[in-house]
C-alpha cells in the first residue's frame, strides 16, 4: 500500500509572506519521514471567491470551478500540516475562505499546526483547532510555535536548526501526526466504512 499522504497547507497568500520560510525547514524535517509522503497546498493556487455559494458545503459540494480542484486535492489527502499565520489573533481570511469551501473532504482526518507570529501564532492555531472540529477534523495537541524572535533571527541568517527546542517539537508533531494518520485511514478504510 502506498503511504498515507499529508497535505501542508499554506494559509498566507501576501505578497512577500513569511510562510515560505517556514515551510522549506517543515518540509525539511517533513522529507525525513519515511512513512509519511508530504505535498504543498498553497491556497495562491487556489484563487477562490469570497465564499457566496448558495448552499452549504455539509450539503453540496460547492460549485465553484476553483473550489472544486481544492476539494479534490483535499479529498485525495489522509491528513494535514496547516502553516498558521496570524492575522488580528486569528488564522487569515483566505484559509478561513477555503475551509468555507469544503465539508466532507477533511472529515475523520487529522490535522496539526506549524504557527508563527507575536506567540507563535498560538492564539491563531487555537481558533483554528476549533474552526476543524465542526468539520469534523482531528486536531492534534501536538504543534510547533514559531516565533517573532526566532523569525528574525532566521531572517537575519541563523538557521532554524539553531533552535533545538523547534526541531524537537517539529518532530514530536510529526511523530504524533503520523500516529493519527495511520490510525484513521486505516479505520476509514476498515470494514464498515
Ligand atoms: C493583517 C495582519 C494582522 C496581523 N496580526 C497579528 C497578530 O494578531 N498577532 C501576531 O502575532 N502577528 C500579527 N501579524 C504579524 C504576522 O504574524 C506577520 O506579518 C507574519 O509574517 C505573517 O505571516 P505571512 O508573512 O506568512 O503572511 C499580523 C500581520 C498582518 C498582515
Amino acid at each position: 500500500m502506498s503511504k498515507p499522504k499529508i497535505g501542508i497547507i499554506i494559509g498566507s497568500t501576501r505578497k512577500g509572506r513569511l510562510a515560505d520560510t517556514v515551510l522549506e525547514w517543515i518540509e525539511g524535517l517533513a522529507g525525513e519521514r519515511a512513512d509519511l509522503g508530504f505535498v504543498r497546498v498553497d491556497l495562491r493556487d487556489y484563487p477562490l471567491p469570497l465564499y457566496d455559494e448558495g448552499i452549504a458545503p455539509i450539503y453540496q459540494p460547492a460549485a465553484n470551478a476553483v473550489a472544486s480542484r481544492l476539494s479534490a486535492t483535499m479529498e485525495a489527502l489522509d491528513g494535514y500540516i496547516f502553516l498558521v499565520a496570524e492575522y488580528n489573533h486569528a488564522p487569515t481570511g483566505a484559509l478561513k475562505n477555503a475551509i468555507d469551501h469544503l465539508f466532507p473532504e477533511l472529515g475523520r482526518k487529522p490535522a496539526s499546526f506549524v504557527g508563527y507570529g507575536g506567540v507563535g501564532g498560538a492564539r491563531a492555531v487555537e481558533q483554528l483547532r476549533l474552526i476543524l472540529i465542526e468539520l469534523r477534523v482531528a486536531p492534534l495537541r501536538d504543534a510547533v510555535h514559531v516565533g517573532l524572535a526566532e523569525l528574525k533571527g532566521v531572517q537575519d541568517g541563523k538557521g532554524f536548526s539553531d533552535y533545538e527546542y523547534l526541531t524537537a517539537s517539529a518532530h514530536a508533531m510529526l511523530e504524533e501526526l503520523a500516529w493519527w494518520t495511520h490510525v484513521l485511514s486505516d479505520a476509514r478504510r476498515g470494514p464498515g466504512q
